[in-house]
């Protein structure tokens, strides 16, 4: 039974699930299996904008450990995290990484303090540069 670690996803704290496969009911979040969908089942928030279609980048995770329990990037996995903020070589998109054994993963500092599901707007931190003066 795989187990997945989420290290900052929330005021809770760490927070481990684990899961058998076959078993975890599918609700159209990501790739079945995926870390979005483990998550969404555990009520644990990762935000999904595009509903897990590798549209967006919104489900970028880190993961810290276990990487190998993840199924390959695709090319459009990739093409597609590319584009996201705070980019690491660990990086991978909650919505198309299938888990497949024990995986760690955190949220990137760009989007942790995010308000998931419930709304509320999105605090980026140092994500964004202070503006230079232009001399005026
Ligand atoms: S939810 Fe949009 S790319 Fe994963």
């Amino acid at each position: 039974m795989p187990k997945v670690t989420f290290t900052n996803f929330g005021a809770e704290g760490d927070k481990t699930v684990e899961f058998e496969h076959g078993k975890l009911p599918y609700d159209e979040h990501g790739k079945p299996e995926s870390i979005l969908d483990v998550a969404m089942h555990f009520k644990i928030p990762v935000e999904h904008a595009c509903g897990g279609k590798c549209a967006c980048t919104t489900c970028h995770v880190i993961v810290t450990a276990g990487e190998a329990n993840l199924s390959e990037a695709d090319d459009d996995e990739m093409d597609r995290l590319d584009t996201a903020a705070d980019l690491t070589i660990h990086s991978r998109l909650a919505c198309m990484a299938v888990v497949t054994g024990d995986v760690t993963v955190k949220l990137p500092a760009w989007n942790r303090n995010y308000v998931s599901e419930g709304g509320g707007s999105m605090n980026l931190g140092s994500a964004i540069p202070v503006p230079k003066s232009n001399g005026v």
